[in-house]
């Protein structure tokens, strides 16, 4: 059995990807390993969303270089979006490195490995061939009790600081056929919630057979019909795609999970407005509003940017202002970080750094005491848990409530993909306790 360690970076979809990955070349002879040490093949899965997230891959491309040196044949792959965005100049920079695949065409890696074991040299793929890539997908082994299932891939939206329309391509769908096969099939190895993933989730639109065009509520409505599965989330979903039948659905479909991660990276008008965000901070407020008439406990989670070109005081004084209006269970901030090609980059009216980390703690500071007071907020409560795994301490087991929060109980693994009934007794930093009931 040859050993395959794949590190990922970024989000839920490269996540996915990842064990897509893992799945293909298992036919090879490919088995899991824990660490790069030793193993056949190493996949780097990157992510360019940010500068450090895409310099962290040259610097573990360095530390494999070594490994490499130490042992002949090992196979360095670079997936996802920095293949996308850089693809031969990762060559250039790392000859060390065999395979550039994007994130669009890693379904060819096992035909690319077979081509640099036949002709010697390098493979790079980095196109974008709409769909193939999931017809040549094939069913995975393993799932755990909460499965991620890619639904939507790329984005069309082109807010003005994002790689992602660069590096996914342009919006697609899968089949709602194909979606709820996969769905079935995870269910019936054991996944008991399903995360429907997209970098616009919400902009969901897949062409049935039949030829009609299904929603995502529509989607999760076919997939509660799926009696083993218990849970549905999605992610990620942008303000503008929130249709009203989604809306409804938080009211109306037990199995949608109350919770939803709203991106919303700004409260300043002027600044929503630069970042091509289709939107104002009043229409997002209203949106929270409509989505709090059917759902009053769901679970509001956002990301935001701080230090945007041109984001003046009172633009980031009306991002707190936004912020203590929603009260946010979760959210990530993030200074922003200049992306080449994008037009954000090329503004004159640059934040220097000190205002950027000014501006990030204060924001960070405020997101926290809210998630801290939602959290709180559950404490004595009794919730549905979803058991996933074994704690760090083995007498213990980590579960989810429907808010996504990690709830730790005293109880052993035959837990595992149970729904269980949990009364919340205290807040740790990161997660909650409880007691079985
Ligand atoms: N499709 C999602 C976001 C995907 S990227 C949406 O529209 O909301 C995930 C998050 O990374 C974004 O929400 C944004 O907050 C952050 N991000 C993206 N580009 C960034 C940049 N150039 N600098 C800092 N943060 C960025
Ligand atoms: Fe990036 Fe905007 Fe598309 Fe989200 S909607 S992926 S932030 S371009
Ligand atoms: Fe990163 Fe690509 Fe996801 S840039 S956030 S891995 S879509």
């Amino acid at each position: 059995m040859k050993k395959l360690f794949v590190k990922t970076y970024g989000c839920q979809m490269n996540a996915y990807d990842s064990a897509r990955m893992a799945d293909l070349l298992a036919p090879l002879g490919y088995g899991p390993a824990d660490d790069a040490e030793g193993a056949d093949m190493v996949i780097l899965n990157t992510c360019h969303i940010r500068e450090r997230a895409a310099e962290k891959v040259y610097s573990e491309l360095g530390r494999l270089r070594q490994m490499k040196n130490e042992k002949a044949g090992m196979l360095i792959a670079v997936a996802g979006c920095v293949a996308q965005a850089e693809g031969e100049e990762i060559l250039r920079r790392a000859p060390q490195v065999d395979l550039v695949v994007g994130p669009q065409t890693y379904h060819r890696l096992p035909e690319m490995i077979a081509r640099i074991a036949r002709d010697g040299g390098h493979a790079v793929e980095a196109d974008f061939p709409a769909l193939e890539k999931f017809d040549s997908l094939i069913e995975t082994a393993a799932t755990g009790s909460s499965a991620f299932l890619t639904v939507q891939e790329g984005c069309d939206k082109f807010c003005t600081f994002c790689v992602v329309p660069y590096t996914r391509g342009p919006e697609h769908s899968r089949p709602p056929e194909a979606v709820l096969a996969e769905a079935c099939a995870l269910a019936q190895k054991g996944a008991r919630e399903i995360v429907l993933l997209g970098q616009n989730v919400n902009a969901y639109s897949g062409v049935a057979a039949d030829g009609a065009h299904w929603s995502l509520a529509r989607l999760c409505a076919a997939l509660a019909g799926i009696e083993d599965i218990a849970r549905i989330r999605y992610a990620t979903s942008h303000p503008r795609d929130m249709a009203d039948d989604l809306i409804a659905a938080h009211g109306e479909n037990e199995k949608l999970m109350p919770y939803l991660h709203l991106p919303v990276q700004s409260g300043s008008d002027s600044v929503l407005a630069a970042m091509n965000r289709q939107h104002g901070a009043d229409d997002y407020l209203r949106l929270i509003e409509r989505i709090r008439a059917v759902r009053p406990d769901i679970a509001l989670t956002s990301d935001f940017i701080v230090g945007f070109p041109g984001e003046s005081d009172a633009d980031f004084e009306a991002t707190m202002a936004l912020v203590r209006e929603v009260k946010f269970a979760g959210a990530y901030s993030f200074k922003y970080s200049k992306r080449p090609g994008t037009p954000a980059a090329a503004a004159k009216k640059q934040v220097s750094e000190k205002v950027k980390d000014e501006r990030l703690q204060a924001l960070q500071a405020l997101l926290l005491a809210q998630q801290d007071g939602f959290n709180d907020a559950q404490i004595g409560r009794t919730l549905p848990v979803l058991f996933e795994k074994p704690g760090r301490d083995r007498s213990q087991m980590v579960g989810r409530t429907p808010y996504l929060q990690p709830v730790h109980v005293e109880g052993d693994a035959s837990l595992t993909g149970q729904v269980a009934q949990v009364r919340i007794a205290a807040r740790t930093a990161n997660s909650l306790k409880g007691r079985l009931i």
